[in-house]
């Protein structure tokens, strides 16, 4: 049995004091029902926010790392500086860093081993443009990034793994993925799991659906049985909207 996870990907926003008020709502919110709940706010908000959640069950993590362990890489974050300070995940791969910095499925895969090594649980994000879905290549395209991305990866190293499917098309623009294209790919991607692992690696990962989930399409996403959890933009910046959707996991 899958325990759902909602994460929030705060992305680059809030100031500090935001950040710290956000952190301590979604802390009386997440309660400690039977859902995993995670924020990953900007690296500079790290420290204030772990002090914020400190007395509730709320996870924090990373929005992104470095693959080297230290030295002479200005601007990047090691592994051990996210898990220096209690951090247990982290999102890697995001649609927005392969699109907008560029990042390519090696360097993801480096980071994620290095996440892996380190003992940080990873995120993985995967999915299409909009012209790829109208070109009928989803499932071509993220087959290829988690072939990339997962190259050298074990059966026990997956089991650590998290996967995050968000259609580029539904990130950031209101226009979410129906819960029927959604369930579609998740199963193909767990389908992939079971080809590329086993059935039984395939039957643990959790996946899950990002691209402008809000508490009026949370329960419906979270009831298709291939959707254990969603990774969460714009609704995770107000704590009624995070909780409501938190509320929907659980339901
Ligand atoms: P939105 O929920 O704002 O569409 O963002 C989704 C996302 O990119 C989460 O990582």
């Amino acid at each position: 049995m899958r325990r759902p996870l909602i994460a929030g990907n705060w992305k680059m926003n809030l100031k500090r004091d935001e950040a710290v008020d956000l952190a301590r709502g979604v802390g009386a919110a997440a309660g400690d029902g039977e859902v995993d709940v995670l924020v990953c706010p900007t690296f500079v908000h790290l420290d204030s926010v772990f002090s914020a959640v400190s007395d509730s069950k709320v996870a924090v993590g990373g929005q992104d790392v470095y693959f080297e362990g230290n030295g002479a890489f200005t601007g990047e974050t090691s592994t051990e500086m996210l898990k220096d300070l209690g951090c247990e995940f982290v999102i890697l791969g995001h649609s927005e860093r392969r699109n907008v910095i560029g990042e390519c499925d090696k360097l993801i895969n480096q980071k994620l081993h290095a996440a892996l090594a380190a003992g940080l649980k990873p995120i993985l994000c995967v999915g299409e443009l909009l012209e790829e879905r109208e070109s009928g290549k989803t499932m071509e395209v993220v087959q290829s990034q988690m072939d990339g991305s997962l190259e050298g990866v074990s059966a026990d190293q997956m089991a650590e793994v998290v996967v995050a499917y968000e259609p580029v098309w539904a990130i950031g623009t209101g226009k979410t993925a129906s819960p029927e294209q959604a369930q579609e790919v998740h199963a193909d991607l767990r389908t992939l799991l079971a080809t590329r692992y086993n059935q039984e690696v395939a039957d643990g990962v959790r996946i899950l659906y990002g691209g402008s989930v809000k508490p009026a399409n949370a329960a419906e996403l979270m009831a298709c049985p291939d959707i254990d959890g969603a990774l969460v933009g714009g609704a995770a910046l107000k704590a009624d909207s995070f909780a409501a959707i938190i509320e929907a996991a659980g339901a």
